[in-house]
């Protein structure tokens, strides 16, 4: 059995809004799995080596629920139109370049380089709508160390003369790509792009496929109201975005929908009822004009709500910063609401970020003993501070402040897959 002893300030989000801190604590693995949090080491565990950080933040890694790999080259750039005319101008040509292998290795390869070096350790990945493509973002994020699930993008219609598939071989490269999947923490995940970019037959054949392969689905949901528009003209027979997928048994506890911005009440009943994720991309829905969701109204309402960056509407990789965007964000949401709705706290955000998406993969919050192993070391010494700071206060500001190169080590599924030189 391999052990871990990381000493440090161990810091996670076991429950909503609560952040459990233990200073200058332990938090040990076996054999990538955690044991548990201790203040002081266990017997057992003495005489064994220590990965000891001093005086650092031990704080749980960060699940990105939404991105699109193919997008990153164009992160920073293009975010002067509303989400349809920004698809069709920049981000379908852009995407389209997967095409190219080569091209395809090296984004990918920079991609996973900068997630892991970010803390961001689970993610749930756009591809474009490239068989090979596809496999190669999902082998870089392999051998970065990077876990959770990638989908080759779905779309037959509404692409453009150059980023299109036919239905059929959609259906049949979608097929051909499950076949070729391979990887041990990189898993398929179904993504039909968005409703207008799938044709009736293309979204029944890839609702047929979820159930038989029992896949979980990812899409987006309600993030303009000019797409918003546009859905219940191809589907005048669904009175709200949702149903397309409800219609297709593209809605369950396995389905994560992003953005959700203009989600009404009937459609937030409809996520908690059937168990659909909603995956709140803060720093895209204001980047791309789209709005800002009601997402105290969602948790509160029981709907389970998880962070994207969704690079690259989003302009920012690092979850540090897109919690940060989703405080901003729920602030803004408070004035919109009349100052009717509170705005996230960091606790809250921070959880959102690091223990939300856990039961998509099968964990507990926290750094709950059973858990993998996924953290991330930073080191604030640098900074300065206008009186001595309590560990609560050092991680609150790392959220919005952190010095150059404050990640010392990053751990995946147990394994350290960043270490700064
Ligand atoms: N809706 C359909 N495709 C996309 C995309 O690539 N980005 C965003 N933000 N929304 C979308
Ligand atoms: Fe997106």
């Amino acid at each position: 059995m391999t052990i871990r002893i990381i000493k440090g300030n161990i810091i996670s989000a076991p429950e909503f809004g609560r952040i459990r801190i233990t200073e200058h604590g332990y938090l040990i693995a076996a054999d990538g799995k955690i044991k548990g949090i201790y203040q002081d080491l266990p017997q057992e565990y003495e005489g064994l080596a220590a990965e000891d950080y001093g005086d650092a933040l031990v704080m749980q890694s960060f699940a990105d629920m939404h991105l699109h790999g193919p997008q990153y080259p164009m992160i920073g750039m293009n975010m002067d139109m509303p989400l349809l005319d920004w698809l069709n101008t920049y981000t379908f040509p852009t995407e389209a370049r997967f095409k190219d292998k080569d091209y395809a290795k090296e984004i990918s390869r920079k991609l996973a380089a900068e997630l892991a070096a970010n803390g961001t350790t689970r993610i749930c990945m756009f591809s474009s709508i490239h068989r090979e493509g596809t496999l190669i973002l999902m082998e870089e994020l392999e051998k970065a160390g990077i876990t959770g699930f990638v989908g080759k993008v779905n779309m037959d219609r509404f692409g453009g003369a150059d980023y299109q598939e036919t239905t059929e071989e959609s259906v049949s490269e979608t097929i051909r790509w499950l076949e070729e999947c391979h990887f041990d923490h990189i898993k398929p995940v179904l993504t039909p792009r968005f409703t207008p970019c799938c044709s009736d037959a293309l979204m029944e054949k890839l609702g047929k496929l979820a159930k038989e392969c029992s896949l979980p689905i990812q899409s987006h949901l309600s993030e303009n109201t000019g797409e918003i528009r546009w859905v219940s003209e191809l589907h005048p027979d669904c009175s709200q975005y949702w149903e397309t997928y409800l219609k297709y048994g593209m809605w369950n506890e396995r389905t994560l929908m992003a953005h959700c911005v203009w989600s009404d009440e009937r459609e937030q009943k409809a996520m908690k009822d059937a168990g659909v994720w909603v995956v709140h991309c803060a720093a895209s829905n204001e980047n791309l004009v789209s709005g800002f969701a009601p997402i105290r109204k969602m948790l509160n309402g029981g709907v389970k709500v998880v962070l994207g960056s969704d690079i690259a509407a989003g302009d920012k990789l690092s979850m540090f910063e897109n919690i940060a965007s989703a405080v901003r964000a729920s602030k803004a949401r408070r004035i919109m609401d009349d100052w009717k709705t509170d705005f996230l706290t960091i606790p809250e955000a921070f959880y959102l970020a690091a223990s939300a998406a856990s039961a998509f993969f099968g964990d507990a919050p926290g750094f709950a003993p059973g858990n993998s192993l996924h953290a991330v070391v930073l080191e604030d010494d640098e900074l300065p501070s206008a009186k001595p700071l309590s560990v609560m206060e050092r991680f609150e500001r790392c959220i919005y402040r952190r010095q150059a190169n404050a990640v010392r080590a990053v751990y995946s599924e147990g394994k350290k897959i960043f270490e700064r030189e």
